[in-house]
């Protein structure tokens, strides 16, 4: 059930976050643009990296493929390349396909619709959210990680199990339609600090998973192979597995076949390259 809380108490929340943003906002070089290109970039990047991480990658990547159309003729290699350090090399793949549509569906114009661009590779109804919200102003409903945190903390002390479904009708009804942009950055800025002070409201949500373990994992092994192949150099099987090591030769062939449907990699005289 979502708790009812009355128009004071709405009033108090938003005073409260208007006020802890007036001390403490956070400056980030996405803050400061409109541009729908660089926006989407950064909300992609964001989805699953710390804004430390972020901030050290954002400008170079935009400096290599400033548009979306260099962004979607380039290499889906040089794309990986821009990418290492940011981890989870998905995203990378899913936003070079996204700026092939937004040339090819959209005519290099991203639509400003919530719906439409959750049809986009990597897009779901959260990050499209935000789009909506920090490139085109819109007043729309989103949650994400910190935002999550702020209405669990402020909403529903001492619940478990917390759904987003629960969340919002909340985050609609506390929504400042003057200035969403501002808004969304003001509950992203407590949200961290939420987590800075050390409670972390989001393990009593729904959605809670800790991150499964690195160290020896199908991720790390992605990672890892990803890395050997961006210089370009086409490599063997037996120099892949000697690279790795021997605690991924159990699901080396297993990984570099997913690597291979997902179109990141191809063979060729039983060497390995980036496509
Ligand atoms: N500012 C704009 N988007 C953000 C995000 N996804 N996380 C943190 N700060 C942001």
């Amino acid at each position: 059930m979502t708790p009812r809380p009355t128009a004071v108490q709405l009033q108090e929340f938003r005073s409260s976050i208007w006020d802890y943003y007036q001390h403490h906002r956070r400056l980030m070089p996405w803050r400061e643009t409109a541009d729908p290109y660089h926006i989407f970039v950064s909300e992609v990047m964001l989805q699953q990296t710390q804004v430390a991480r972020v901030r050290q990658k954002y400008g170079g990547f935009l400096q290599r493929f400033p548009s979306w159309h260099e962004l979607a003729v380039a290499r889906l290699a040089d794309v990986v390349q821009q990418w290492q350090g940011l981890g989870y090399n998905r995203r990378a793949r899913f936003l070079h396909q996204a700026a092939g549509e937004v040339v090819s569906r959209f005519a290099g114009g991203l639509p400003a619709d919530q719906q439409l661009l959750a049809t986009l590779p990597g897009i779901g109804r959260n990050t499209a959210g935000a789009i909506c919200a920090f490139a085109f102003g819109m007043p729309v409903v989103f949650i994400e990680t910190n935002i999550r945190r702020v209405f669990i903390h402020f909403f529903f002390a001492g619940r478990y199990k917390v759904s987003d479904a629960q969340l919002l009708p909340l985050v609609e009804q506390t929504l400042d339609r003057s200035d969403p942009r501002q808004w969304y950055f003001a509950l992203m800025d407590y949200g961290a600090t939420l987590k800075a002070r050390g409670s972390n409201p989001n393990r009593r949500s729904a959605h809670y998973s800790r991150q499964p373990g690195f160290e020896g994992s199908r991720r790390q092994l992605r990672g890892a192979i990803l890395r050997l192949l961006v210089s370009g150099e086409p490599l063997a099987l037996a120099d892949i597995a000697a690279a790795v090591g021997e605690q991924h030769a159990g699901s080396l062939e297993s990984v570099l076949s997913d690597l291979e449907n997902e179109g990141f990699l191809a063979a060729e005289q039983a060497h390995y390259y980036l496509r």
